[in-house]
């Protein structure tokens, strides 16, 4: 850390050097920079204090207007893109957080570092910000004190509060954020609705910003100046998720979570608020490979030694409970048997899978759905023999994936949740699908006088619980895949053994059809869901077969998704029998790793396409995958990331001259060889719903 105040211009001298000033009441505030907007009939702007990126790409001003009001401003390279825009929290138990501000004083400081992630898209991940802090006071409430951080990266920013412990405000009760984001141009949204029944699995919409109703985040735009700027936050800790709510025009407002227990979050000071983040990039790719700003907010790894934490491909018990060929429930097509587990592990051990995930081993299965009362988290069905079927597994180098469904039932699940981490742990299951399968509104919390309340999985009380599951899991060498989770905001930096999660439609969409997930629909995750964190989408179904219904993908895309969707635990999703259909394409999804040295977009426009290139942690070896929507697209794709001077062998996995998204046209797949170099160029045609994937096998170095 070093001191940077040349960096901020302070509209209070005192303040750059760090000092405190007279506590001025907003009225007394001496006027800066007048930076109101002409278009902007009333408040007058005054800047208190502001700061720039270490590259002076960004630029915030922090200022006061009207009764002493806060709000912030956001430039980029000199241009305003966010107009100013409000700061503060309502309280129930106390006066608002809104107005009659004055500046305390501020301060910046600058952090270049970098940090070795345990497993990612990438090994090393550059933190390197300038801070502002900015203490403001409510002489009119008893001296009331509130920090407003900044943390300025040139492709974006995060800024919180913080609350000091102080005796006229101890406990916070948050009723809701004030927090705006107002975007000066006019823009193009990607976004999916939030707080609806069906949780984060919505479906994508296109919209002028300004038709934006309440969405979830991560939601990105493009400004028609052609930036793009992506939304969510990061280190969301005993803490209501917010909701991206547009209150007029092109103004955005976080909208904090309700909760079952009363004002949407109730906390003690002192405590930080979650970030709020906006990443700002002049192309799509950019914001994708710029998706660090997430994990560098977050604090650093609290558990220590995770080398148990591995990262794995995994087949499973699963896809045909979604084909409705076997049930969850013990019954005559129970899915979880010893005899089908251990064929599973058969072919898991043949074709070098680590895990065998089993669902539906456990009892309570019985009328499950949105329910789950009599489920036990320690108990089998009397056809599947736990003790065996592991031991089984270890012998041939096999672990069986742990699965916990709740159906949002945390009242259930908690008292049970260290006894069933206990028994894994000791049979060798070193990781845990969990699963929260009830409508939004409906998981179950014990409140402190016992009793249940009904309440959303974005809620203060359900971010508690995710989180408690990740530490308790952690207790046991225990890693957490969590689907129906709540949003990632990069907590994996410090749980690495939260390694993966659901959190939009994954591929068993399109097993139920009504709708399944359109060819456009990976296109949008790699620009919004994915900048988030990993997806556990569970690829690589190359029978294209849902109940019913044909999956409108080619085969060459289903490859490609390993690639393009990241996260360290992988799963095959297909039927044993369907890969031994087609054991050449099969042989790309044997081969593609799952943790990185390097992670890059190439190219992509949310909902069109994308193009991602990634080098395994554990060789020389670079993979691609692309993808398109319902368009047929041909990229031209350098392969300047290739080491120079090197050969490597392509083995391309590309859509055939006939292949398509209907019928017998998704398995038109052409695989060939060819030797490649970085000064080579190749070109990438895919077939509508189509894609391709490329392993790049480095040769011995000249
Ligand atoms: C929903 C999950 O996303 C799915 O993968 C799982 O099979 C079911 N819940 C049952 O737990
Ligand atoms: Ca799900």
């Amino acid at each position: 850390m070093r001191n940077a105040s040349s960096l901020l211009t302070v509209a209070f001298s005192l303040a750059v050097a760090g000092l405190a000033v007279t506590p001025a009441l907003a009225q007394d505030a001496t006027p800066a920079a007048d930076v109101s907007q002409s278009s902007q009939a009333a408040p007058k702007f005054q800047t208190i204090a502001s700061a720039d990126s270490p590259g002076n790409i960004l630029h915030v001003d922090v200022m006061l207007s009207g009764d002493g009001n806060l709000s912030y401003q956001i430039s980029r390279h000199g241009q305003v893109i966010v107009n100013p825009s409000r700061l503060g929290l309502i309280l129930a138990n106390a006066p608002k957080f809104d107005r009659y501000f004055a500046l305390e004083n501020a301060g910046t400081t600058s952090h270049d570092d970098t940090w070795e992630q345990p497993w990612g898209e990438r090994r090393f991940t550059r933190n390197h910000y300038n801070e502002l802090r900015v203490n403001v006071v409510q002489k009119v409430w008893d001296n009331r004190r509130m920090t407003v951080v900044f943390r300025m990266y040139d492709d974006g920013l995060g800024f919180r509060y913080e609350f000091p412990d102080q005796p006229q405000l101890h406990k916070l009760e948050i009723m809701d954020e004030l927090t705006e984001f107002a975007i000066a141009d006019p823009a193009t949204a990607w976004w999916d609705v939030a707080g609806e029944w069906n949780r984060e699995e919505y479906l994508y919409n296109k919209t002028p910003l300004n038709e934006v109703s309440e969405a979830q985040t991560p939601m990105t735009i493009r400004t028609n100046k052609g930036l793009y700027i992506s939304f969510h936050e990061a280190a969301l800790v005993d803490y209501a998720a917010y909701w991206l709510r547009r209150v007029d025009g092109q103004r955005l407002k976080t909208r904090l979570a309700p909760s079952a227990m009363g004002a949407p979050v109730v906390r003690d000071a002192p405590f930080p608020t979650p970030w709020r983040t906006m990443q700002i990039t002049d192309s799509a790719a950019a914001l994708y490979n710029g998706s660090d700003l997430i994990l560098n907010l977050n604090e650093p790894n609290k558990l220590g030694d995770v080398s148990w934490v591995k990262p794995y491909k995994y087949v499973g018990i699963w896809w045909g409970m979604h084909l409705n060929k076997w049930t969850w429930e013990a019954g005559p097509r129970h899915g979880a048997t010893t005899k089908n587990t251990e064929d599973y592990i058969d072919f898991a051990a043949k074709n070098g899978f680590r895990g065998v995930l089993v669902e539906g081993w456990n009892k309570g299965w019985e009328d499950w759905f949105g329910k789950g009362y009599n489920f036990s988290f320690t108990e089998s069905y009397p056809d599947f023999d736990l003790a065996a079927i592991s031991a089984y597994g270890l012998k041939k180098g096999v672990h069986l994936v742990g699965h916990n469904e709740t159906s949002g039932n945390v009242s259930v699940y908690e008292p049970q949740m260290e006894a069933g981490f206990a028994q894994y742990e000791k049979y060798g299951v070193d990781s845990v699908k969990t699963g929260y399968v009830a409508d939004a509104g409906g998981a179950r919390v014990r409140a402190a006088d016992g009793s249940i309340r009904y309440t959303f999985n974005d809620s203060q009380e359900m971010v508690r619980h995710y989180l408690l599951n990740v530490q308790t899991a952690a207790k046991y060498h225990i890693a957490i895949d969590t689907h129906e989770p709540i949003k990632d905001t990069g907590l994996r930096r410090t749980y690495p053994n939260w390694v993966s999660r659901e959190g939009q439609r994954g591929m068993e969409y399109n097993a139920w059809g009504d709708p399944q997930n359109p060819p456009e629909h990976e296109a949008n995750l790699v620009f919004t869901r994915m900048l988030s964190g990993p997806m556990d989408f569970t690829p690589g179904v190359l029978s294209l077969q849902g109940q019913g219904k044909p999956i409108p993908s080619t085969q060459a895309k289903q490859l490609a998704l390993y690639v393009v969707l990241y996260s360290p635990i992988q799963m095959a999703a297909d039927l044993p029998e369907n890969y031994a259909k087609y054991p050449k394409p099969f042989q790309f999804i044997k081969d593609v790793p799952v943790d990185w040295d390097q992670s890059i977009a190439l190219n992509g426009e949310p909902g069109d396409f994308a193009t991602i290139v990634r080098k395994d942690r554990h060789s020389d070896n670079w993979y691609l995958g692309a993808v398109t929507d319902e368009t047929e697209r041909s990229v031209a794709v350098p392969l300047t990331f290739l080491d120079p001077g090197r050969n490597y062998k392509a083995q391309i996995y590309r859509d055939g001259p006939n292949a398509g998204m209907e019928g017998d046209a998704r398995f038109d797949i052409v695989i060939e060889e060819k030797t490649v170099t970085a000064g080579d160029t190749l070109t990438l045609r895919m077939a509508p719903g189509g894609g391709e994937a490329i392993r790049f096998v480095a040769q011995k170095k000249k």
